[in-house]
């Protein structure tokens, strides 16, 4: 083939990044692909800004459309984000026969299904590298690297922005609002940063990776979300008297007749490698029965390192279709007549082990009441502290318990929260060892 052709929707940040490798790597690219990848095409609505790169006349026009419709177009990229307008010219994209690669995570995390189906249907490929983990290469590493694993658990930090945060109020003891500002202003945040701070974002990636690691079909709202707006530094710095990083967490289990997926922000001790990933850097550690742990770490936003990861989706088409196939990977991992419905755990029926922080009348009788309850609900206590400056008459008491199952922990919690020295809600986070 003398040259494949591609078209992009949307000249955003990553647009822009991925436009600027194609056509600044033109030659590198060719001499390993085997042929020229021209980008034919870049759609946007604002065809007039500056954006540091020269298309050649032509190139930039403002009508997706006609990218989507254009018969000499091979391989269609998908960068406007969201699932609204997305979403149809992804779904018209590959019913017109185009291969599609995309770094939409909220669309793949929502309405994965229905593209996977779409694409089978018209026999072309789907590919989405850049949605999960910006240029760590996880989706291909779960997808072909480890496909001699059964996959045993992922735990990823997949939000630069929480972590970006959580850094900054960790080593500055910056307030949470000026880390989200700044995280804003160096352009990781979502267009809404409640996707980010809320946990969306890691659901959204988590969802993909769990369909990817077990063969499974996923539905979003299963997955439990926490985000880490009820997080104060006084929890981070307590955290650290006992040897742990706050991080939040996406984790996915393999129980064999249920998967775990939950997202939260989590104490993990010092010697867990993910306590070192700070900033806005995203990692991830997979454990494969044959493997054991492996971990990938790398940016997971920006223009250059998302472009990246688009730019191997583009070359993994191409090469299929310089050989004459397509579809030689299956989308999700396994041919999609094997792919299996799993139920997922409600996080209550998790096991795990907690660090509770109440604010209690400093006065004889409140520790002993609060362990009672909790050793009604068979939870056995590993340390507690009384921590900190007493505040009208109240303290913080914080306590690291041994495992417990989740639903006795809310409920031991409910009964502690309800009692008269016990002022506000109890601060709970969930520790990962
Ligand atoms: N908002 C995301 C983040 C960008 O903060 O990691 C990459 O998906």
């Amino acid at each position: 083939m003398e040259k494949i052709n591609v078209g992009i929707l949307g000249c955003g940040i990553v647009g822009t990044g991925v436009a600027k490798l194609l056509m600044e790597k033109e030659k590198l690219l060719e001499s390993r692909i085997g042929t020229v990848i021209n980008l034919k095409n870049i759609a946007d609505i604002d065809t007039e800004k500056d954006r540091g790169i020269k298309f050649k006349k032509g190139v930039m026009i403002s009508d997706a459309f006609k990218i989507i419709s254009d018969p000499d177009i091979d391989i269609i990229v998908e960068l406007i984000g969201g699932n609204k307008i997305a979403k149809d010219l992804t779904i018209q994209a590959l019913e017109n026969g185009k291969h599609v690669v995309t770094a939409n995570k909220a669309l793949l995390a929502s309405f994965g299904n229905e593209l996977v189906k779409t694409a089978r249907q018209n026999q072309v490929d789907l590919a989405f590298e850049a949605s999960c983990g910006g240029c760590m290469p996880v989706v291909k590493t779960l997808r072909e690297s480890l496909v001699g694993n059964c996959i045993k658990s992922i735990t990823g930090i997949f939000n630069g922005t929480c972590n970006y945060i959580l850094t900054k109020m960790s080593n500055e003891k910056c307030p949470f609002h000026d880390a989200l500002q700044q995280a804003q202003e160096k352009g990781f945040a979502e267009a809404d940063p409640t996707l980010d701070i809320e946990g969306f974002d890691s659901a959204h990636k988590l969802a993909i990776l769990t369909s990817l690691a077990y063969g499974m079909e996923i539905n979003l709202d299963d997955i439990h979300v926490e985000g880490i707006t009820r997080i104060s530094p006084m929890d981070i710095e307590f955290a650290k008297e006992f040897g742990y990083t706050i991080k939040l967490l996406a984790i996915s289990k393999n129980n064999s007749d249920n998967i775990e997926a939950h997202v939260h922000p989590a104490m993990i001790p010092f010697s867990n490698p993910l306590s070192h990933v700070n900033n806005s850097m995203n990692a991830v550690i997979i454990d494969g029965d044959a493997t054991g742990q492996t971990m990938l770490y790398g940016y997971g936003a920006g223009m250059m390192p998302t472009a990246s990861a688009v730019v191997s989706d583009i070359a993994d088409i191409a090469r299929n279709l310089i050989k004459g196939t397509k579809r030689r990977v299956p989308i999700l991992g396994c041919p999609e007549s094997n792919i299996r419905t799993i139920p997922i755990q409600p996080v209550k029926k998790i096991h795990t082990c907690y660090y509770f922080r109440f604010t209690a009348a400093d006065q004889p009788g409140v520790l002993s009441k609060i362990s009672g309850i909790l050793g009604d609900f068979g939870i056995s206590i590993k340390t507690v502290h009384q921590k900190g400056k007493r505040s009208n008459g109240y303290v913080p008491i914080v306590m690291i318990t041994h495992m417990a199952k989740e639903e006795h922990a809310l409920n031991a919690l409910k009964g502690i929260a309800s009692l008269e020295t016990i002022m506000d809600d109890p601060i709970v986070i969930r520790i990962e060892e």
